[in-house]
């Protein structure tokens, strides 16, 4: 599967021709999901650039920063790119805040995982049906559990093959990119936060700490995942 031609042509072009030729490779079926997250706001300015053919959505898990809407409006009005929002079951929400608590990712690993699960896992499968390339915004210093991950992956489980085309990229490149470009950013950077994603799992940073440390602080780092990148097998148990 992972012989091809393309891949290596892929991954020695530059991001705006790499997101360019992974469009035509496979029209209509080619998808980046952003969380408005630095990495992600390069690659839709990159994607709007060279007009290249990518369906973009985003995962609306009920529990983001008010910031983050505004980014999401303000990235819209600026790059006039259709970004289809995905929302969770709703009947498996009810189900899970009535037994369990409207905050009950704070209880335990397994409530947390459950949680993400419902809001994110699920939605992101579905948005991916019939995708062949899944673009995401993945850098491998981000976190020890991406010191592993390529360019461009064959994703077993969801049968497609993963395209995370900033994965070689410093925090500081993300941060150049933006600045030259002038590229809308969330506004929560300004106030110490790095890695953003659900607002009551999301902290600002204390000086000198990791990049993922203000994400789900509570728990140890090797099981910060929310099971979109990492499979639940493959992720340390509780
Ligand atoms: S997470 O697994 O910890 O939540 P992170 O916030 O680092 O992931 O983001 C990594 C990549 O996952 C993003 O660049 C994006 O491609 C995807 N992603 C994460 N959260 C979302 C979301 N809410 N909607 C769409 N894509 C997301
Ligand atoms: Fe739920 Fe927190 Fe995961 Fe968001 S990050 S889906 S609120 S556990």
């Amino acid at each position: 599967m992972m012989n091809q031609a393309w891949i290596s042509e892929v991954e020695q072009s530059t991001l705006e021709d790499g997101l360019f030729k992974a469009g035509n490779l496979f029209p209509g079926k080619v998808f980046f999901s952003t969380s408005l997250g630095q990495e992600d706001q390069v690659i839709i300015h990159a994607i709007a650039k060279v007009k290249a053919f990518v369906n973009i959505f985003t995962l609306d898990t009920g529990r983001l920063f008010n910031e983050t809407y505004n980014l999401l409006e303000k990235t819209i009005a600026r790059y006039k790119q259709p970004v289809r929002i995905y929302y969770p079951d709703a009947a498996n929400i009810e189900q899970y805040v009535n037994q369990k608590g409207i905050n009950a990712f704070y209880e335990s690993v397994a409530n947390r995982k459950e949680c993400c699960h419902i809001r994110k896992v699920e939605p992101l499968n579905r948005a991916l049906q019939g995708a062949k390339i899944w673009i995401t915004g993945l850098r491998a210093d981000q976190s020890i559990t991406r010191e592993e991950m390529k360019m461009i992956e064959w994703d077993e489980q969801r049968n497609l093959y993963k395209f995370n085309p900033l994965i070689n990229w410093s925090l500081d490149d993300v941060r150049d990119y933006l600045k030259i470009n002038d590229v809308p950013y969330n506004l929560l950077h300004e106030k110490g936060f790095i890695s953003i994603g659900c607002a009551p799992c999301t902290r600002a940073l204390e000086p000198g700490e990791d990049i993922r440390a203000g994400r789900w602080w509570w728990e140890d780092a090797n099981k910060k995942e929310c099971g979109l990148h990492i499979l639940e097998t493959n992720i340390q148990q509780a």
